[in-house]
């Protein structure tokens, strides 16, 4: 059985607890996109994981672990990742697969990161700073690009950084002022990581396609969420990755026909990081209930989050542009003490009522949300294991999410330990 599991708003879903779940029958733990902008807490027993680029499956001894491809992998965070691991017993050694072809986020990425985002003053895209546009653009232009596969030959990689060193200081320079950076530096740190991740390099794809014909069970995990998708999100307030299920396919080298199982994760409201229209957004005290009672606070940055009501609208787009097969509906339990939940049905812009989400921002700027207003509960809900003994208000609003975003919700979320989840 292979499964792939992703975000269906705009990240932060609570997508690890479910991965974490799922990868106990796992042979393979998979991601497949982005990089360390994404970051997520495994709690095992007391103790507590913060990962941003090792699958959630680096928690289990037994399962393996590929960074595949289509990751941007910032080799001081990974190396960082793998020694934290280490400290606490835990072993990559043997279980651990780096993409050859996956791309390298250096300093100069960073950097570049944060001078942008500087510059661009009230119309910043709000990113995490993580080096992660500017690398995945390097990818698309090529002529700069260093990949995993660099590590290997450190007299080529030497050449290289010193020749696109050159050019991005001169580039930060003109436009930012900004003080050179040392392709020597760079170098001896490349030197370093590759002493730690050369033995985990290998072809990926290969390995996977050889474990799909053993019949392994592989779980693809995504990162960020199907909005923050950079071809079918709300642009440019993005990502630079393809975030939702589409970007399986070339992040991993799997067609979609070798998955079984898209799950979709998505919370029982919305929050989001980062600028860009948010139309159930609530800039009030439920907003501010919501964000205290769910912690939406940035794993990455510690950023609080905008919250908001559910948005049937735009998790059904996810749903359906993602060929999503079931919902897994997150942090019920946030919600109990609301006396009205709203639950945004269709859009109105320019007076006209539609259920489709509109991806251009400048149309959904303009959509004010049409909501189906359903009684809340005040029930503790956080200990509650069975559907069937939820409040009814509670099960009526999974039911109107389900009848709404098209997708059944098979799996609901009532609080952060593993043990608070419902399956029906
Ligand atoms: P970047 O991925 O750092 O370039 O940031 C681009 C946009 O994606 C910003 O709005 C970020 O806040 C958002 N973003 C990136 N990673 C995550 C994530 O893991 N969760 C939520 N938002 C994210």
């Amino acid at each position: 059985m292979n499964t792939c599991i992703v975000g269906l708003q705009w990240g932060d879903e609570g997508k690890g607890k479910i991965v974490d779940i799922l990868a106990e029958k796992a042979n393979l733990v998979v991601r497949y996109g982005g990089g360390a902008n994404a970051g997520h807490t495994v709690v095992i027993g007391d103790t507590k994981f913060a990962l941003h680029l090792l699958p959630s499956g680096a928690v289990r001894p037994e399962t393996g672990c590929v960074i595949a491809n289509g990751v941007v992998i910032d080799p001081d965070c990974l190396t960082g990742e793998i020694d934290s691991l280490a400290e606490k017993g835990i072993s990559l050694k043997g279980r651990l697969f780096i993409s050859q072809n996956a791309h390298l986020v250096l300093d100069y990425h960073k950097a570049e990161d944060q001078l942008r985002e500087n510059s661009l003053g009230k119309n910043k895209i709000g990113t995490t700073i993580r080096g992660i546009g500017p690398c995945y653009a390097d990818k698309v232009g090529r002529t700069f690009a260093v990949r995993v596969a660099d590590l290997a030959d450190l007299d080529t990689l030497k050449q290289k950084l010193t020749k696109i060193v050159d050019y991005k200081n001169k580039v930060f320079a003109a436009l930012y002022n900004a003080e050179p950076l040392s392709s020597e530096e760079i170098f001896k740190k490349c030197q370093l990581y590759a002493e730690k991740l050369v033995p985990f390099i290998t072809d990926t794809t290969r390995l996977l396609h050889t474990a799909i014909d053993h019949g392994k069970s592989i779980l693809f995990e995504g990162a960020q969420g199907t909005l923050l998708d950079l071809d079918h999100g709300t642009f440019p307030f993005v990502t630079s990755s393809n975030a939702s299920s589409l970007g399986m396919s070339a992040g991993a080298g799997v067609p979609a026909r070798d998955v079984d199982k898209f799950i979709g994760v998505a919370k029982a409201y919305t929050t989001r990081v980062g600028s860009g229209p948010f139309p159930t957004e609530l800039d009030n005290e439920t907003g501010s209930y919501i964000r205290d009672r769910g912690n939406e606070y940035g794993t990455t940055t510690g950023r609080p989050r905008r919250c908001g009501w559910f948005d049937a609208v735009a998790v059904r787009y996810s749903v359906t542009i993602g060929g999503i097969d079931a919902i897994a509906l997150m942090h019920l339990d946030t919600l109990s003490g609301i006396k009205q939940l709203n639950i945004a049905t269709a859009y109105r812009i320019n007076s006209e009522d539609s259920t489709f989400f509109p991806s251009n921002i400048e149309t959904l700027a303009k959509a004010q949300p049409v909501y189906q207003t359903v009684a809340g509960w005040d029930e503790d809900i956080s200990e509650m294991t069975d559907f069937d003994d939820l409040p009814q208000n509670a099960q009526r609003y999974v039911t109107l999410i389900e009848d709404f975003t098209r997708a059944p919700v098979t799996i609901i979320g009532v609080g952060p330990k593993r043990r608070q989840t419902i399956f029906r």
